[in-house]
């Protein structure tokens, strides 16, 4: 749009463009336009004016219609309207006999009708040439007009539309795309500069047009899924390109078997992922193509890969019946169900590999929780998948002692803390008592006490289920081995405490009665003296 408007009719007139011939005699004709330049189908005010003093006869040449507007003795008015395009115009005077003439041009300007940028491509790789093409249609004086391309509000380039250019005219320039033209706004706009003739510069603008670019790999993108799926199982599958521009405009779908996956797509950064969680159906079993196809712009990349799908169950093992007594014949059978062509089962004689096998055995007291492991084989796409199952035997026996459960001779020294251990087997599980033989008095097993001579004798155990009963002997020897060696000591050291003290009484007796002796001798000796000698 025009920064300024074209102004009404100028009230002041302009100079002179007109070339004045000067006639002959001095008479000279001149004329005066009030605009030297004006806009299409304007019309304009021409003033024919001679020196001449006395007959004079005033005329103006033109090809477009006038009117007389005023007149003068030496000048006359003129207005014109409808002016088409540039021309001359021609004053002319007869003054006398002298003829003498002015004439001017007249210079039209007009806005381009038109103003349009060529449609960009839908999409526009990057790295690549894009060429802007802009269409003039009108517009003068060509030789003013110019043309800007524009990326939002920057000029990319400007150039003349030529004097002599045809008519629309068509204006092209090139720029490189890249990442961050996209989505960036292209326009033209012309230029038509009045500012010689005293106007300014009038601008039309073309719509904008948007660019849209594209960077897009030559890789494939990169499938990530297992090769083999099993019917009904949930599988994960993955996709996903990086190098990607725009990655928010890519679209990745993943295709199973011709059928497309619900995934979830992200994007990040310049990489674009989807994800699938695959129920695998039972009407895909065989092979299908997995694809990932991803779309950008009018390109597209894809990735394919061949996925086995499969259906294959455990192997059925049965125990019939599942729980025997001991000595009863159980069949141990298994078969596949679908899928495998061979089981093998433990414990089975050895065979040519068939679908199905089985056996029968006579159940004993070892086969009670006896294992049977049953496993089916499955080749899919060369690679052997193996399914088992497990079942265990329940055998119904009589309780059980034996000397590996319960050992029947057991040595304590006295004193020490000792445990019985007893345990009786069989199914269901017996319970086991011990007491004296001699006097029914209870022995506990299975736990920790402290051994005493009296614990020593010959015990009997006896196992009890619904299945019968065993008893078994089991005799305890209480060792006494420090005992008689304690007693001669203590005895040895008695005796030697008891002479001891036997013979410090003795001593101790003998040396008081030496000195009741000796005191005894000295009184007989005084009492002698005193019987000796005379009274005073
Ligand atoms: C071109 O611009 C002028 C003013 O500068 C305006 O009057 C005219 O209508 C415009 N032309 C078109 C085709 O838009
Ligand atoms: C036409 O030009 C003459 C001579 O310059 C002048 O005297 C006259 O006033 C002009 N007429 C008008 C209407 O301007
Ligand atoms: C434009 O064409 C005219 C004749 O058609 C010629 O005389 C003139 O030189 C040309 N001008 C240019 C700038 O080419
Ligand atoms: C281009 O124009 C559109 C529509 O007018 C606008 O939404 C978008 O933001 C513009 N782009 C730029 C880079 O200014
Ligand atoms: C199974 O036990 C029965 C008797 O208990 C015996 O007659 C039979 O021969 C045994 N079978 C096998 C295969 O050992
Ligand atoms: C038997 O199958 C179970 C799963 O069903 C598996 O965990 C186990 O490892 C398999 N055992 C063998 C020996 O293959
Ligand atoms: C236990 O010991 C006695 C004699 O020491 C022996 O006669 C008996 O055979 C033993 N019993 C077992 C079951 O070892
Ligand atoms: C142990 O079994 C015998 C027969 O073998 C039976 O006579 C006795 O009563 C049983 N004792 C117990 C305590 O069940």
């Amino acid at each position: 749009m025009a920064r300024t408007r074209a102004r009404p009719t100028l009230p002041l007139l302009l100079a002179l463009v007109a070339a004045v011939i000067p006639g002959p005699g001095g008479a000279q004709v001149s004329i005066q336009l009030n605009e030297a330049i004006l806009p299409r189908g304007a019309s304009l005010r021409v003033n024919c004016s001679s020196s001449c003093s006395e007959g004079l006869s005033l005329g103006l040449e033109t090809q477009w219609s006038k009117v007389e507007l005023e007149r003068g003795h030496n000048w006359k008015l003129f207005e014109l309207s409808d002016i088409e395009e540039d021309s001359n115009l021609m004053c002319f005077g007869n003054c006398g006999t002298v003829q003498s003439s002015a004439s001017a041009t007249i210079i039209l300007y007009s806005f381009p009708e038109r103003v349009e940028l060529d449609p960009l491509p839908a999409w526009q790789q990057v790295g690549e040439i894009l060429t802007l093409r802009c269409l003039v249609d009108g517009g003068a004086p060509r030789s003013q007009l110019s043309v800007v391309f524009l990326q939002g509000e920057e000029e990319l380039h400007q150039e003349k539309v030529g004097v002599n250019s045809t008519n629309p005219k068509e204006i092209t320039t090139t720029v490189l795309a890249s990442r961050d033209n996209h989505g960036a706004n292209f326009s033209c706009r012309t230029e038509l500069d009045l500012r010689p003739q005293g106007l300014e510069v009038f601008l039309n603008v073309s719509e904008a047009r948007q660019l849209r670019t594209f960077d897009l790999p030559g890789t494939s993108p990169k499938l990530n899924s297992p090769d083999l799926l099993e019917v009904g199982t949930r599988q994960k599958v993955f996709c996903y390109l990086e190098g990607l521009f725009p990655a928010s405009e890519a679209q990745l779908h993943l295709e199973l078997g011709g059928h497309i996956l619900t995934s979830n797509s992200t994007n990040h950064g310049d990489l674009v992922s989807a994800t699938a969680e695959v129920d695998v159906p039972a009407e895909l079993e065989g092979t299908q193509p997995l694809r990932c196809v991803l779309e950008l712009a009018d390109q597209n990349r894809q990735a394919e890969k061949t996925l086995h799908i499969y259906s294959f169950s455990a192997p059925v093992l049965t125990l019939s019946p599942p729980e025997v007594s001991e000595g009863s014949q159980v069949t141990v059978k298994c078969e596949t169900h679908g899928g495998a062509q061979e089981v093998r089962l433990s414990g089975a004689p050895p065979g040519p590999p068939s679908p199905q096998v089985s056996f029968t055995l006579n159940a004993s007291a070892d086969d009670h929780k006896r294992t049977f492991f049953c496993s089916a084989a499955l080749k899919v796409a060369g690679q052997q998948l193996l399914k088992n199952q497990t079942q265990e035997l329940r055998v119904l026996y009589g309780p059980r002692l034996d000397e590996r459960d319960c050992p029947g001779n057991w040595t304590w020294p006295e004193g020490s803390q000792q445990t019985l251990k007893c345990k009786a087997r069989g199914n269901p599980s017996p319970k086991l008592t011990c007491s004296r033989k001699a006097n029914d008095a209870p022995l506990p097993t299975g736990v920790v006490m402290t051994v005493t001579r009296e614990m020593s004798g010959i015990y009997v155990c006896q196992a009890t289920s619904s299945r019968g009963n065993v008893t078994k002997e089991v005799s305890l020897t209480v060792r006494v081995i420090s005992g008689p060696h304690i007693n001669w000591v203590i005895l040895v050291i008695t005796l030697l405490i008891v002479l001891f003290v036997g013979l410090a009484i003795y001593l101790y007796n003998r040396q008081r009665k030496i000195r009741i002796y000796k005191l005894q001798r000295a009184q007989e000796e005084t009492m002698k003296l005193k019987a000796q000698a005379p009274p005073p």
